[in-house]
């Protein structure tokens, strides 16, 4: 029975009917009532409680927060940017987001409506004024858009630079730090190589330094015999006295012994300068320009000083045509070949058969220099390491595990390639590439 009838019977019925089904329908309109109430509370609180969450993440949030209108007048803030300007938000709300701008930065901003129909602004950097003065932010900017994906507005988040600049210069120390010790490293590997060179370079250096000794000594007496006998023309001895003492101190043969024993020590002198030569060459930290130079003297003296040094008898295989010239830093090169001549020699320490091979050859516009050596090898997973820095397989204090690495960066700093490889016959090949002539960096 609908509402009405019922109220139609109940009017027939007489009109204390009609009275309590009017009330009736008040009471039920009043629960209805009631209910909506309820449901408006709850959903009231539910409101409430999201904004609080709302307001919460963006006063926590340190970095700064606008809201804009798509005329760029600020609708929101958060509480570092209150902070930020000194102004409460709603002192700022419905003024322009530019007139927080330095105005240097304002061509900048200016754009950003525009771009961001096209895509959103990253990491721009500009200033706001602060409350102390200018504060540099990096700003992204967001397009706002409604329902229907309308822009409305544009959203802008700004970092304080403040910390991205401590960051950053913490990361420019620690680099600068990282290179300092990267070039200590290396000079270190320098002086390495150089101390186990100095043993050879000791020895080459006694050689000469011994004749020359040796032929001055000679001299010392060939001076004490040509002085009696001018003592003995200044006395005026008889020529047949003379003649018998010319024969006695062996004048002769003397005068004839003059001229090499000169010519000895000359040499020997000369040998001194060359290998004082080399040895300023290598230990030179910074060298002028590239240029070509000779890369078969550099080769012979690395592997003379070397196998000088070596404790251990290597036979050694050499077919280096004289006169191969490259392009670059001899100095440089030569600590690379010292490096892969040595590496071979430290290879062979417990073979039975110690054969190094050198060979050099000009292959169109490079040379190509190989060291092979009948040493242990390199096994299989190590291949790989070779060239990383501090990967050594030698004992502490007899290896770096810096020159591979080290020669690798000189070598692609000259535009040429550095491998190792091993023989199919035992032991380690290694091959070097240079340029002949100035070329690209590969
Ligand atoms: N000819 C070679 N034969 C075998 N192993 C080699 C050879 N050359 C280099 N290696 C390996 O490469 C490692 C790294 O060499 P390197 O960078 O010159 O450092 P270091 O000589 O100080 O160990 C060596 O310790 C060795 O294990
Ligand atoms: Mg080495």
């Amino acid at each position: 029975m609908t509402h009405d009838k019922h109220l139609a019977t109940s009017l027939d019925n007489g009109p204390e009917d009609a009275w309590v089904s009017v009330i009736q329908k008040m009471d039920e309109a009043y629960a209805d009532l009631v209910r909506y109430q309820v449901e408006v509370e709850e959903k009231n609180l539910e409101l409430e409680e999201n904004k609080q969450f709302f307001d919460s993440i963006q006063s926590s949030m340190s970095d700064v927060l606008i809201v804009c209108d798509h005329s760029g007048y600020i609708q929101r803030v958060n509480r570092a940017l209150e902070f930020l300007t000194g102004s409460v938000g709603e002192s700022l709300i419905g003024t322009r987001f530019t007139d927080l701008v330095e105005s240097r930065f304002l061509q900048k901003v200016d754009s950003f409506l525009n771009q961001i129909r096209i895509q959103p602004v990253r990491d721009c950097e500009l200033e706001l004024k602060g409350v102390d003065g200018p504060v540099p932010l990096s700003m992204n900017c967001s397009p706002r858009k409604n329902r229907r994906g309308r822009l409305v507005g544009m959203v802008l988040i700004g970092r304080p630079l403040g910390e991205l600049q401590k960051a950053y210069i913490e990361l420019n120390n620690t680099h600068a730090e990282l290179k300092l010790a990267q070039e200590r490293l290396v000079q270190s590997e320098k002086m390495a190589s150089l101390g186990r060179l100095v043993a050879g370079v000791a020895h080459e250096l006694n050689n000469p330094i011994s004749f020359v000794y040796g032929n001055m000594h000679a001299l010392q007496r060939y001076t004490a015999r040509l002085s009696l006998y001018f003592d003995a023309i200044n006395e005026g001895q008889s020529r047949e006295s003379l003649k018998a003492m010319r024969e006695a101190l062996r004048l002769d043969k003397l005068i004839r012994d003059l001229n090499s024993l000169v010519d000895g020590t000359m040499e020997g002198a000369d040998r001194v300068k060359e290998i004082v030569n080399d040895l300023r060459q290598f230990s030179s930290t910074q060298e002028s320009e590239k240029k070509r130079f000779d890369l078969t003297h550099v080769i012979r003296t690395a592997l003379h000083w070397i196998i000088k040094e070596s404790k251990h008898p290597v036979e050694v295989r050499e077919t280096v045509p004289d006169g191969l010239f490259a392009f670059g830093h001899s100095g440089q090169i030569h600590q690379v070949v010292v490096n892969l001549i040595q590496n071979a020699v430290d290879a062979m320490i417990d073979s039975h058969e110690k054969i190094l091979t050198l060979n050099a050859e000009q292959v169109a516009g490079t040379i190509e220099f190989r060291v092979s050596d009948t040493g242990s090898g390199v096994s299989g997973e190590n291949l790989s390491r070779l060239f990383d820095p501090f990967f050594t397989t030698k004992p502490v204090g007899q290896g770096t595990g810096l020159g591979l690495s080290i020669s690798y960066g000189i070598v692609s700093e000259h535009g040429g390639k550095l491998e190792i490889s091993n023989n199919p016959t035992g032991g380690a090949h290694a091959l070097l590439v240079l340029p002949i002539e100035e070329s690209p960096v590969v």
